[in-house]
């Protein structure tokens, strides 16, 4: 797997002469696993079209910041919310102006500043402009900014001129920016995390589940693979493919998996209770399936083990991570299950609203401990996966 794989990244095409190797740009990026969105300047629409970035990226070029339809839904939040990673490349000396400055008087420049997600810049210019005090100043002032700067080469210019300023080749820019995501936060550490629903047999055919889906488990999985940690699963029924890197665990009963988490436990340095496991099981599951009469049909449920709790109560107890998914009382829910558990941190979940939580692709969280609540709002699972184990590893490692 490369280190693109599942990564959103936005390319900001801008006003340089080697706009021409913005596609290239594009498809190394996908050649790495990257699903690539563009953003054209005015300056770059100059220098390549509209029509070669959209065919090779597969996907509607945004190039207007006053894009009506666009910006009903607020698209350059939106594109900025989606991103995992900003390119801009090549960066006029225009664009880089601006971006120091903190304008937001284009597409490119708003989306920037909507952003949270790293930025990297690849200057491409004359080798006087780049030489020039502004242009080595406002670079200066976006390293430290923490934006990484992509170096441009020497070479033939263009212009004619020998110097400093050509765009580096496609390749080399999308290692870069692959580079990034090669994280060793992780690395030599253990993880298991728990996934998905429970089920629970009332007779061969019926059984009580609810409507996990896996997802946010399995980006949990996902990052904790790319930041090098070695991670088991402990899956209930899910509905996405796993990660093949992960030792995987079907466990589709309470019961089960909490046999396999207390089987795997020992050694790990992390534990992550992401599954939605049944507070209850079924007491006297029917052998054969149960005939429908007229008759009131009353089911005795039986509680289940509790198995965050009885992970936290081992005596060479992980860093115990609980998920809470509330409908009402969301946070003193929340807090509640942090001290009844004595886990280290809650991620809480409102699964009240319809488009976020369960089954969505998209999540809001918060990430409550001892010291405080930080506030994770409304993203893809992939990208709140991240943060929390950013998070996690901050805080806790
Ligand atoms: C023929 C031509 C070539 C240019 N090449 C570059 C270049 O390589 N790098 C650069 O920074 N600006 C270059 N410029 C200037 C930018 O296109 C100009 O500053 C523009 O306003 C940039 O807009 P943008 O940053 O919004 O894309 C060039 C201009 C022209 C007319």
């Amino acid at each position: 797997m490369s280190h693109l794989t599942n990564k959103n990244i936005v390319l900001g095409v801008s006003g340089s002469i080697a706009a021409y190797k913005a596609p290239d740009i594009v498809r190394r990026l996908q050649d790495l696993g990257a699903e690539v969105r563009v953003i054209l300047t005015q300056g770059g629409a100059q220098f390549i079209t509209e029509l070669s970035l959209q065919a090779t990226s597969k996907n509607k070029v945004h190039d207007n910041l006053w894009d009506k339809e666009a910006e009903l839904s607020m698209g350059h939040i939106e594109l900025a919310k989606w991103a995992d990673a900003l390119l801009i490349a090549p960066a006029s000396a225009n664009t880089i102006s601006n971006i120091a400055a903190g304008k937001a008087c284009d597409l490119l420049s708003s989306v920037i500043l909507a952003s949270d997600c790293p930025i990297l810049i690849a200057p491409a210019m004359n080798q006087q402009m780049y030489a020039s005090i502004s242009v080595q100043a406002n670079l200066a002032t976006l390293v430290q900014r923490d934006i990484q700067i992509i170096n441009p080469e020497h070479g033939v210019q263009a212009c004619g001129d020998i110097g400093e300023g050509r765009l580096p080749e496609s390749d080399k820019i999308a290692k870069q920016v692959g580079l990034m995501f090669q994280s060793t936060k992780l690395s030599g550490k253990k993880v298991l995390i728990t996934l998905g629903a429970t089920i629970e047999a009332i007779d061969p055919v019926r059984y009580l589940s609810n409507h996990s889906s896996g997802k946010m488990g399995s980006a949990l999985a996902e990052a904790c693979i790319e930041a090098g940690a070695q991670v088991t699963l402990v899956a209930g029924n899910v509905s996405v493919e796993l990660n093949q890197k992960a030792e995987i665990i079907s466990a589709t009963t309470a019961e089960k998996m909490h046999q396999s988490v207390m089987k795997n436990i020992n050694g790990q340095d992390i534990f992550i209770a992401c599954a939605a496991v049944s507070d209850y099981s079924i007491k006297n599951p029917e052998n054969h399936k149960i005939k429908k009469s007229n008759q009131t049909l009353t089911i005795e449920l039986t509680p289940t083990k509790d198995i965050l709790k009885e992970v936290c109560k081992l005596d060479k107890k992980p860093i115990c991570i609980g998920f809470a998914a509330e409908t009402q009382n969301l946070l003193e829910n929340a807090q509640n299950k942090l001290n009844n558990k004595g886990c280290d941190a809650i991620i809480l979940n409102d699964v009240s609203n319809a488009d976020l939580g369960f089954k969505s692709d998209e999540n809001a969280v918060v990430f409550i401990d001892q010291k405080s609540n930080v506030k994770l709002a409304k993203n893809s699972k992939q990208k709140l996966g991240r943060k929390i184990i950013e998070i996690i590893s901050e805080k806790f490692l």
